[in-house]
This record gives C-alpha cells, sequence and structure tokens, in this order.
C-alpha cells in the first residue's frame, strides 16, 4: 500500500544564522527563505516516482516532510488515507548522506530492518543475499567510516532494499557509485520495483535515470520550488531512450527546462 496524496504542500524557513544589525540587509536575521508554496501531487500506490529539479530547490525537503522526518509549514500529505505526522517502520529512507550507523557494521546495519526475522539463519541468509547483490562481500564486518563513499551508498542501498518495505523514499541513492555499480543497482531497484510493486519515489539528479525508471516524473524549478513538469511516463519497458524518439524529446525537453540547451 502506497497512495501519496500531497496537498497544499509549504515550507519555509526563517534564517537564524546571521544576525545583522541592517534591517534592509535581504540575506539577514529573520529573513523568510520559500523552499516551496502550495504545492498538490498525488502517486498513485505502486508507482516508481522520480523528482528533478536544480540544486537547492527543495527536493531533499519535501522528501523528507513526505517521509515524515520533517514537518512542513503548511498542507499536509497523505498516505492511504493516513494524515503522515512521522516516520513508518514500513516506509524506508536512503539519505543523501550518512544514511548508515556509524557504531555498526555493514551486517549489522543490515541487520537493523530484518529483527523481525526471528528465524535466525534465515535473517542471517537474507543479510547475507542483499550484502551480496550490493557486492559488498567481505566486507560484512567493516564499520561504515572503513568503507569507501560508494561502499557506504552501497551498503546503504543493500539495507533499505532488504527490508522489502511498502515505500521506499532514495534521495539521490546512485550519488558517489561507479558507472557500472550505478547501472547494476539501477537494474536490481527497477527489477525489485516490477516483481514487488511497491511505491518508490526518488529525488535524482540524473535524468537518464528518471526516464528509464519513472512511471511518473516531477521537475521542478526553484525559489520558491514550482512544479514546471508532472507527467506520467507509459513507455514499455525496458526503455532506451536512444531509440524511443518519444523518450529522446522528453529528454532534451527536461534537459531544456533545467537550464541546458546541448545535449551529445
Ligand atoms: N535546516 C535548514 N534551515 C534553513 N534552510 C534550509 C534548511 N534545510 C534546507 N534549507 C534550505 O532549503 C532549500 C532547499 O534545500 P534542499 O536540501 O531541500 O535542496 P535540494 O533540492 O535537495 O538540493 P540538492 O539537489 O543540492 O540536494 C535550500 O535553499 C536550503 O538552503
Ligand atoms: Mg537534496
Amino acid at each position: 500500500m502506497g497512495k501519496i496524496k500531497i496537498e497544499g504542500l509549504t515550507k519555509h524557513y526563517v534564517n537564524r544564522r546571521h544576525k545583522r544589525r541592517d534591517p534592509g540587509d535581504e540575506n539577514g536575521y529573520g529573513k523568510i527563505i520559500n523552499v516551496f508554496k502550495d504545492i498538490d501531487l498525488e502517486f498513485e500506490d505502486g508507482e516508481m516516482v522520480c523528482i528533478l529539479g536544480p540544486s537547492g530547490c527543495g527536493k531533499s525537503t519535501m522528501l523528507r516532510i513526505i517521509a515524515g522526518f520533517d514537518s512542513a509549514t503548511s498542507g499536509t500529505v497523505v498516505i492511504d488515507g493516513e494524515t503522515v505526522v512521522g516516520p513508518s517502520p514500513d516506509h524506508v529512507f536512503v539519505f543523501q548522506q550518512n544514511g548508515l550507523l556509524p557504531w555498526m557494521t555493514v551486517w549489522q546495519n543490515v541487520e537493523l530492518g530484518l529483527r523481525n526475522i526471528k528465524n535466525e539463519a534465515l535473517r542471517n541468509e537474507t543479510i547475507q543475499e542483499y550484502i551480496d547483490m550490493v557486492e559488498l562481500s567481505g566486507f560484512e564486518h567493516y564499520f561504515p567510516s572503513q568503507l569507501s563513499g560508494g561502499m557506504q551508498r552501497r551498503a546503504e542501498l543493500g539495507r533499505a532494499l532488504a527490508v522489502n518495505p511498502d515505500i521506499l523514499y532514495m534521495d539521490e541513492p546512485f550519488t558517489g557509485l561507479d558507472y557500472l555499480t550505478h547501472l547494476k543497482i539501477r537494474e536490481e531497484v527497477i527489477n525489485m520495483h516490477t516483481f514487488l510493486g511497491k511505491t518508490m519515489v526518488m529525488v535524482t539528479h540524473f535524468i537518464d535515470d528518471a526516464l528509464i525508471m519513472a512511471d511518473r516524473i516531477i521537475v521542478f524549478n526553484e525559489s520558491p520550488a514550482k512544479v514546471i513538469l508532472h507527467k506520467k511516463l507509459e513507455y514499455s519497458r525496458p526503455r532506451n531512450i536512444e531509440k524511443d524518439p518519444g523518450l529522446s524529446d522528453l529528454r532534451d525537453e527536461v534537459f531544456m527546462m533545467l537550464g541546458v540547451s546541448y545535449v551529445a
């Protein structure tokens, strides 16, 4: 289950960092930063939703609010008829940075979400399966600080996928991965989505990932962020952007929207 309805979502921050004497100083203390205002969106149960937009436009903030880790200034997020007031154990979040618990090993981090598997042999088998999937065999007993950035990212993805959550939120999950691992893990996420049909909401800077993966893409602009493209993608799978004229045109359109007019 994972139907998400966002209504009138607004977020602003009040700048409390730099206290300045000059009341006319635009960047001064007390200034309100409008991240986004009156956003309405609806995602169907089982959809893979990809959110794109320029850096700093509010993608992570919105994802954190949808997942219940942050609160909105106004507006609501309703999931399967219930208003979100905090994080749910059935919904897993892959953070943009430092999502692993630093005092736990890779094995223990993956085990965290699997404590409901009471049969120890089955639990251990599941942990190993996901550690192998993200190619961290041999590093089970390493702590996050002993891993490279890409390895940490893989461990986090393994942990999230192992939980088999109702909703998976991912904030730039492929950032920091080498190219081949990026493609392999992307394939795993696509397969998992195809077979399990869970709702997934992913923030990404990779336009091609969004076009290959998404059932629905949302593109934001900035200050305050507005939805400039909201499109259901009904292209057959597996997708190939080069071979599908509809997808290549859409790719050009999204690049243009994000300020890149020429892409090789
Ligand atoms: N705790 C905070 N206090 C004040 N301002 C904040 C806070 N968190 C985020 N912001 C501001 O909100 C805006 C949106 O930040 P957010 O992290 O959501 O952007 P983003 O779209 O995820 O960017 P990126 O693509 O670089 O990750 C930015 O202007 C940021 O400075
Ligand atoms: Mg972000």
